[in-house]
């Protein structure tokens, strides 16, 4: 197990239907300490892209991708979500779709922040179904930039999130992918490890 899986196996609460409660250390209370090692890890392993900007989304994403901006020494941006319509003209928009909380959003970035000569690592928490990646990378693509690669924190591989991404030909990393959580025994199983 990697870092980030032995913290999932201590700290991680699997909850039913399929959720999996990481709010001790990554999206409500931050272990900063970890994130940092979050940080150099996606640093690491996109360190031969010519890597511009970081980009994520709200809320969740953005305490994380701001450690990977600092170890690229790069500017991040964060789509914000959008209840309103009007906004086109200086903004590139992209509609996202939540699954899990069965509602849709605009998720918005100035045209201001991201340009034709960006190249852009997209970053987040959580890959399930792959929505919030597929916005991003459909904003990426808006401004005529490139997208360089994806980095995931936790991926719930048993979702159809990063089969999607990776059929579409991009890098994504995700360095924790939970197969399997049984909610029964709190048991999680992570991609390379034979189920118990
Ligand atoms: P998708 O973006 O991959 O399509 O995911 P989906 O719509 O299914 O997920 C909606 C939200 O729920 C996302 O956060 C995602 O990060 C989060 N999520 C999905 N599965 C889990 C899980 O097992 N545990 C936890 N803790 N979160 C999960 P969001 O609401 O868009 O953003 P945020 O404001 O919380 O960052």
């Amino acid at each position: 197990m990697n870092f980030l899986e032995e913290r999932i196996a201590r700290d991680g609460i699997v909850k039913p239907g399929n959720v999996l409660k990481v709010d001790s250390f990554l999206n409500h209370q931050m272990d900063i300490a970890l994130i940092e090692e979050i940080g150099r890890e996606f640093h690491r392993r996109f360190v031969d892209k010519p890597i511009t900007k970081v980009l994520t989304i709200e809320a969740s994403g953005i305490g994380i991708a701001c450690f990977v901006a600092k170890e690229f020494g790069v500017p991040m941006v964060f789509a914000k979500k959008s209840k309103s319509v009007n906004i086109e003209g200086e903004m590139f928009v992209a509609e996202v779709e939540s699954f899990t909380h069965k509602n849709k959003n605009q998720v918005i970035v100035s045209k201001k922040f991201l340009n034709a000569e960006d190249h852009v690592l997209i970053i987040d928490d959580f890959l399930a179904n792959g929505c919030a990646l597929q916005g991003l990378i459909s904003i990426v693509e808006s401004a005529g930039a490139t997208v360089e690669g994806l980095g995931i924190v936790i991926e719930k591989g048993f979702q159809i999130g990063g089969k999607v991404i990776r059929n579409l030909g991009y890098q994504l990393e995700s360095l924790a992918i939970v197969d399997a959580m049984d909610p029964e025994t709190g048991k999680i199983t992570f991609r390379g490890q034979s189920p118990k």
